[in-house]
């Protein structure tokens, strides 16, 4: 993200900064919703499900909130949101097919991306947001917290875990790539 302290709130280019953001996140939180149910399709009736039902219950609160966000300041999705449906349940299901630890492998992978994501954004906003500020910094805790969660119930354990989880974080920066500009 670029310097916006430069600018003037309202500057059109700090507007457009800030709609890359909710963008981006949007789509984000969009995909973590499918992400995690695609890991209760496979692993519904397992010892997991409470805590992946708990896990989803809080992205689609986030995802709500990112909705209201793009309606109020009617910022364009990602035209991506079709590949991000396809993508983030085949992601959640298939980690979940290798076992719950590599479904936790998976989470803790995503996690680490969309908190180091957010760390840079929130850094990157000015005064003028406080509101959006408040909202990113309550959501990477929850992030946190999710990834905290995957380490818990064995992610470290899972088959191959350091391959998965490099190849899972270098996907999602690129769909974050992708998201911003798309
Ligand atoms: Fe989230
Ligand atoms: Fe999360």
């Amino acid at each position: 993200m670029t310097d916006t302290t430069a600018r003037l709130p309202g500057d059109p280019t700090a507007q457009a900064a800030v709609a890359r953001m909710i963008r981006v996140d949007h789509a984000g939180e969009y995909a973590a919703v499918r992400i995690y149910q695609g890991q209760l399709a496979t692993l519904r009736a397992r010892g997991k499900a409470d805590l992946l039902r708990h896990m989803l219950a809080q992205e689609q609160h986030h995802l709500a909130t990112f909705d209201g966000l793009i309606a109020d300041r009617r910022v364009r999705p990602t035209a991506l949101l079709p590949v991000w449906h396809l993508a983030g349940f085949a992601l959640g299901a298939l980690t979940a097919a290798l076992g719950e630890r590599s479904a936790m492998a998976c989470t803790v992978a995503v996690e680490e991306t969309i908190d180091a994501h957010y760390q840079k954004q929130i850094a990157a906003l000015d005064s003028a947001e406080p509101g959006l500020r408040a909202t990113l910094s309550k959501f990477r805790d929850e992030e946190l917290e999710h990834r905290d969660s995957g380490l818990a119930h064995g992610a470290e354990q899972a088959p191959a875990y350091r391959l998965l989880r490099a190849v899972i974080k270098t996907g999602c920066r690129a769909a974050i790539a992708l998201s911003e500009r798309i």
